[in-house]
Order: structure tokens, then sequence, then C-alpha cells
């Protein structure tokens, strides 16, 4: 109870060089974002705000009121902003009633199971957020131009996804003061962990992984084929 999810979805896609907001662009017969939102649905959250690119509210609405079904009037739609950080704000903003715990996800991560959404939402406690995230398997460098500088230990790493979720207060306090310092930071748990409060991960899941290239959609458009959500 109590758990809003904000799903960003105001990116506009230029790495998928698709034609339209990467957030509408089709997988199978369904977007992106229609994707996200049945898996954010799945996970019987009390409350969905969308964030949707400027000029392209109409289809986001048509979007949600299909994930939706009768839930349709836990959900809104409201335009983001130039970066994803202006379009989380604007999605806390619109944050209604007693909301305790806020999930920001990725619409980008369309396949994210379900189950992931409800373990990020069951983990959030006083001062901490969470974030799912996988071990890294690549092997890392650390490079200067075209030498390497030095090897980067892995076991030290690990890659971030979403929903990453927060106590509400806490993260509308870490909102605004990134806002009044003007820093734009790389995602919400860096912003939430610069205000002073903790993060920490759970296991996430490779389902969840984020759309960028016409590669990753070709292999969304795979796992959908071999294991219809
Ligand atoms: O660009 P990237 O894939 O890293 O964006 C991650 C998520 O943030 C996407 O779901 C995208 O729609 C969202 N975003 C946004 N507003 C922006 C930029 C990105 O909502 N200005």
């Amino acid at each position: 109870p109590h758990v809003a999810v904000i799903v960003v979805a105001a990116g506009s896609g230029t790495r998928l060089a698709a034609g339209a907001p990467k957030a509408l662009v089709g997988i199978d017969g369904r977007s992106i974002l229609r994707h996200a939102l049945d898996g954010v649905f799945a996970a019987a959250p009390a409350q969905v705000i969308v964030v949707a690119p400027a000029g392209f509210e109409g289809d986001a609405e048509t979007e949600v009121r299909e994930a939706a079904g009768d839930r349709v009037d836990l959900a809104r739609v409201v335009v983001g902003g130039d970066t994803r950080q202006e379009s989380v704000a604007a999605g806390i903003a619109a944050l209604w009633g007693d909301v305790r715990t806020v999930l920001v996800h990725d619409a980008a991560r369309a396949l994210t199971p379900p189950a992931q959404i409800d373990a990020v939402a069951a983990a959030v406690a006083e001062g901490t957020g969470i974030i799912p995230a996988l071990p890294v398997i690549d092997t890392l460098k650390r490079v200067d131009g075209d030498s390497i500088v030095a090897p980067v230990d892995r076991s030290e790493l690990a890659a971030a996804q979403t929903p990453q979720g927060f106590p509400r207060a806490a993260l509308e306090a870490a909102y605004d003061a990134a806002a009044a310092a003007g820093i734009e930071y790389t995602d919400d748990a860096a912003l939430f962990a610069a205000a002073g409060y903790t993060v920490r991960h759970i296991p996430g899941d490779a389902r969840a992984f984020k759309i960028t290239t016409p590669d990753d959609l070709d292999r969304a458009r795979r796992l959908l084929a071999e294991a219809p959500a």
C-alpha cells in the first residue's frame, strides 16, 4: 500500500533513431511504454504517474488507459523536461494523497519483471533507498585517450537498473536540494545519496535491461517471441 510508481518516458530516443519518442516505439504490437506499464500495473501500485514527452500526452494517456483497465483512476500523465532529472521532478510534483514510498522507473526498461518492482518497494526503509543491480560481467579498463591506465576490479562494481525506490519525504528533500544546488546527477540513487541518505542494492534481473539502441529493440522482440509477457 501507499506505493507510487513514476514511469519516466519523456526521452527523445535519439540513439534508437526510430523517428518517434522512444517510449512510443513498438516492440511487438505494443509500445515500449505499454509494456512498461503492463509490468507496473501487474505489481499493483497505489498510484502511477507517467511522465510523457511534450506533445505526446494524448498518446501516453491512451497507453495508460489500455494498461490500467478499470484502475485508470490510479494513474496520471504529466509532461517531462529536457533532462531525466527534470522529468522525475515533474513526476514527484504530481504525487497526491498519502503515498509513502516512491519508485522511479525507466519506461525504457520495458520488460522489467513485476517481481522486481515489488521487491524494490518491499525493501525501501526509513532513510534508505533501494536499487536493483546486476554484477558486471565485462572486463573493464580505466582509459586515458587510447592508453589503458589501469584494470578495474569489477567485484567493486554493480550495474544499476530501475525501479529505484525511496521513502517519499526523503526523496522530495533530496530533489529540492539538487534543484537548489543546480547539480545534475546520473541517477536518482546518486541524487539521493548526495543528500546524505543511504542507498542499498538488491538483485536485478536481465530482463530489466534498458532499450537504448536498435540492437536492444531486437533483443526485446526476441525475448517476447520466446516468452510472451
Ligand atoms: O536516455 P535514457 O534511455 O538513459 O533515459 C532513461 C529513461 O529516462 C527513459 O525511460 C526516458 O524516457 C527517460 N527520460 C525522461 N526525460 C528526459 C530524458 C530521459 O523521462 N528528458
